[in-house]
């Protein structure tokens, strides 16, 4: 399929650009089913691209659409080049493609090659018996014998990351399967050349569909100990998975031949690229597999909690890991995480999370780095609260004291489009329930309003794109003398004097005003006040030192 020359001039997106994630079930649901879909993204486009109303993002990544018994909600997937009836058709994906790219918006896919479901076919064949072609696809062992109260031992200590064993017992083959997340997500295993070769057919057959590129889920558990080795203990936290060292089930040495081959393939195509999602939260590892297109998330922001100082430390850090070539994927919010908003303001008054959410808006769109967006962010979304009890997800159902687990339904909420019923997402029973505050919080609302958190993302993602330094260029961070406020410039990179110019970012996580120390715009010019959260006096000239006000954001530019 040919791509629109708009969209395939530019091969550099994946390092300039800002990719969107959608939860397909949460974003838009054309059908009345109460379930989102492809049509009803298609219907959507608009936020996203094109108009001058739309948040001016450059991809969007879907989160699973293939068929799926929905175990996982979709990452579970029991065909890899088909699409999930209630999602809609191969001809809507086709044509959900080509609006985007019409927009300038690239599709990224995200495949979930460690594991599929136990309904795909290929696990059903291999289940059924240990002399056809499929026996080998997934990782089988006998059990070494019985315990001496009578249990199946199983083949190692290994754990599921969802609780219980990694070791599932098989009464039709007589022997255990392994798998790292629930029982219905059995492991491929990627010592059959027979599944690697399957596996690059997917990818192939993505790409030939005019697929721009790929999220990789949990790629670096694709391969496991060939001799399948016991983790060695270790003192953990609360949950089992904790207690072990994963030395042998992730992170093999034969990984990086494979994914080289993948990598291969997508480059093979131009302006295609992957991201790794890195099951792991180490800098070092994330830093071990970053490459040019081929990017990695990067946790760290994740976990950190609402303070200056946590993030200066955690960029330092994070520079000394990775250096000055790789290139970051910046995140702070997905499916599988609560939502940053509820993280940084839990509890308190809706303007002061509001605010905090613009803050943290700034930070993403202006670091160093390829930014990712959580649909409804821009909204300044909550998780929605459910407790475990009335989960959805899986492994919030499977949870104990010993194997804890967060209910990611609560992060998986249907984005308001109106203030209607349903929301403007559903006129039938939307799957999770809406925001209880989705009559304010909604994007027609929002977008009607200039102070509000869907408008200053608007702003920060325009900018963005008019400033080439804050797309590409260095970063250096300023030593402001304040502890709640983080500065720093972008600026074309040492020995380059292009026209990149420069920017300034000072974002004040603070409750009081904090009057901060910077450096002379490199035109030797002052800076000038771009964006900022708060109303600041026209035409102001920054030199010297610049006071800002509690939790402002300020974006200003020079040379
Ligand atoms: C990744 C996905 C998560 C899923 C898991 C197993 O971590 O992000 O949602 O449950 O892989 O596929
Ligand atoms: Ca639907």
């Amino acid at each position: 399929m040919s791509q629109d020359p708009a969209v395939s001039s530019r091969t550099d997106w994946w390092q300039t650009g800002v990719v969107y994630q959608i939860y397909p079930r949460s974003f838009a649901d054309a059908n009345g089913d109460g379930i989102g879909d492809l049509a009803g993204i298609a219907e959507h486009l608009d936020h996203l691209g094109g108009g001058d109303d739309a948040l001016p993002v450059d991809a969007i990544w879907l989160s699973p659409i293939y068929p799926s018994p929905d175990f996982d909600f979709g990452y579970d997937v029991a065909d890899y080049v088909g699409i999930d009836p209630r999602y809609g058709t191969l001809a809507d994906f086709d044509r959900l493609v080509e609006a985007a790219h019409r927009r300038g918006l690239r599709v990224i896919l995200d495949l979930v090659l460690n594991h599929t479901s136990h309904r795909h076919p290929w696990f059903e064949a291999s289940r059924a018996g240990r002399d056809n072609p499929y026996a080998d696809w997934y990782i089988w062992r006998d059990s070494p014998g019985r315990s001496r109260l009578g249990a199946r031992r199983t083949p190692n200590n290994w754990r599921s990351y969802f609780g219980g064993s990694a070791w599932q017992w098989d009464e039709g083959r007589g022997q255990f399967y392994m798998h790292t997340f629930l029982p219905e997500q059995p492991d491929l295993n990627w010592r059959s050349p027979a599944v690697r070769a399957a596996v690059m057919d997917v990818v192939r057959t993505w790409l030939d569909r005019g697929v721009d590129g790929f999220r990789l889920d949990v790629f670096n558990t694709f391969y496991k100990d060939a001799a399948l080795r016991s983790n060695p203990r270790r003192i953990g936290r609360r949950g089992r998975w904790s207690w072990q060292r994963h030395l042998f089930d992730r992170d093999q040495p034969d990984l990086p031949d494979a994914l080289a081959r993948i990598r291969n393939l997508v480059d093979s195509q131009p302006g295609r690229m992957t991201v790794g999602e890195l099951f792991d939260n180490s800098m070092a590892k994330a830093a071990a597999y970053i490459e040019p297109k081929h990017l990695i998330f990067d946790w760290t922001f994740m976990s950190l909690r609402w303070s200056a100082a946590a993030f200066r430390d955690a960029i330092v850090a994070r520079d000394a890991a990775f250096g000055p070539d790789r290139w970051p994927a910046n995140v702070l919010s997905n499916h599988d995480q609560p939502r940053h908003a509820s993280r940084f303001g839990g509890g308190l008054p809706v303007e002061t999370v509001d605010a905090r959410a613009k803050v943290a808006a700034a930070l993403l769109l202006t670091l160093r780095g390829t930014p990712f967006l959580y649909y409804g962010e821009e909204l300044g979304q909550r998780n929605l609260v459910i407790p475990n009890a009335e989960s959805l997800d899986p492994p919030a159902r499977r949870a104990t004291w010993l194997s804890p687990w967060w209910n990611r339904d609560q992060a998986r909420g249907p984005i308001a489009w109106s203030a209607n019923r349903g929301g403007g997402f559903t006129r039938g029973t939307p799957w999770l329930p809406l925001s209880a505050d989705f009559e304010t919080r909604n994007v027609e609302g929002q977008a009607a309003h200039p102070g509000s958190v869907l408008s200053w993302y608007r702003r920060l993602l325009r900018l963005r794109r008019e400033v080439p330094a804050l797309q590409g260029g260095d970063q250096r961070l300023l030593e402001v003398g304040q502890l709640d406020v983080l500065a720093y410039v972008r600026e074309a990179p040492a020995g380059k004097t292009d026209a990149m110019g420069a920017s300034l970012v000072a974002l004040n996580f603070g409750d009081a005003p904090a009057t901060i120390q910077v450096p002379a715009a490199p035109s030797g010019v002052a800076w000038r006040p771009s964006l900022s959260t708060h109303l600041r006096p026209e035409a102001e000239a920054i030199r010297g030192s610049v006071t800002l006000a509690p939790l402002e954001a300020l974006v200003a530019v020079g040379g």
